[in-house]
């Protein structure tokens, strides 16, 4: 099949949509088959996206399904004049998608060394490598307790998370091997909540560590972030701040960061 295609797009894997799920104006998420060849950590990112004019429309996406999953799955913003998201936000079920399937990314447990607390801080549509990773049993082997944080505008921006933890919740297997140990704490900045206000500032007042029982310590606690430029170098000032090192595939540490963006 590679040999019909154009030359742009060699080295490409062809993916099939299997299902299509709106949960916003704002976002969307889908699930493709998974080509058995393709092996992935969970946390990283791929390039996916469209075939237009013969060449290759890519982004960067999250694989936001574990690595054990039969399906890939991908959590996407709709951007109205963004090149790919206001083209891939037409997905239909056998739609064509397409992948460069090389997966990279620092937001793996491997970055990280031992503690006992992970913290998972992400905005938006942030919150895709960490809903690989909570659906990973490794993550509950190596951390006693898990908590992933999103923050939104909206409430409506947190159905995508709650939806993938009470799938969770649901799955015999995982919620055995998940075992109490994961905790979500969600704030909301736009729209009114149980909840409200940046998690930049729960965890400069000490609202999060009221939440949780303790203040972030590199003694006791390990870090992944993602979400834009700006929410990433404040949560990484707060992480230094605190003590900790950045991590690295090569060297691991106390905290991880990756950008989550497309247009
Ligand atoms: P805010 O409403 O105060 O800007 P967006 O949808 O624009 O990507 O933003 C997602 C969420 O991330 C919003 O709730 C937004 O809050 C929050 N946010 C934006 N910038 C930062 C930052 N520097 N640190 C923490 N949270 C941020």
């Amino acid at each position: 099949m590679n040999v019909e295609m154009p030359k742009a797009l060699r080295g490409m894997t062809v993916l099939t949509v299997s299902s299509v799920h709106h949960w916003t104006d704002r976002t969307f998420s889908f699930t493709t088959d998974r080509p058995a060849s393709f092996r992935f950590r969970s946390g990283e990112f791929v390039m996916i996206g469209l075939v237009v004019d013969d060449k290759p429309l890519l982004r960067a996406y999250s694989i936001a399904s574990p690595s054990w999953d039969e399906q890939l799955e991908f959590y996407s913003i709709k951007v109205e004049d963004g090149p790919l998201t206001s083209r891939l936000q037409h997905l239909a079920i056998g739609d064509e998608v397409v992948m460069r399937p090389k997966p990279v990314g620092t937001l793996v447990l491997d970055a990280l060394t031992p503690a006992k607390r992970l913290f998972l801080f992400s905005t938006g549509t942030g919150i895709a490598p960490f809903v690989s990773l909570i659906r990973d049993p490794e993550t509950y082997e190596k951390f006693d307790e898990v908590i992933l944080s999103q923050t939104c505008r909206d409430v409506a921006e947190l159905d995508y998370g709650k939806a993938i933890v009470a799938q969770i919740e649901s799955d015999e297997m995982l919620s055995e091997v998940v075992d109490g140990k994961l905790r979500t704490i969600t704030t909301t900045t736009r729209e009114e909540s149980p909840r409200k206000g940046r998690m930049t500032d729960w965890i400069r007042d000490g609202r999060l560590a009221e939440a949780t029982g303790a203040p972030l310590s590199p003694e006791t606690d390990r870090v992944m972030i993602c979400g834009s430029m700006a929410m990433l170098q404040d949560h990484k000032a707060l992480c230094e701040a605190a003590g900790m090192t950045e991590g690295s595939n090569s060297e691991p540490g106390d905290f991880v960061i990756e950008k989550a963006f497309v247009d």
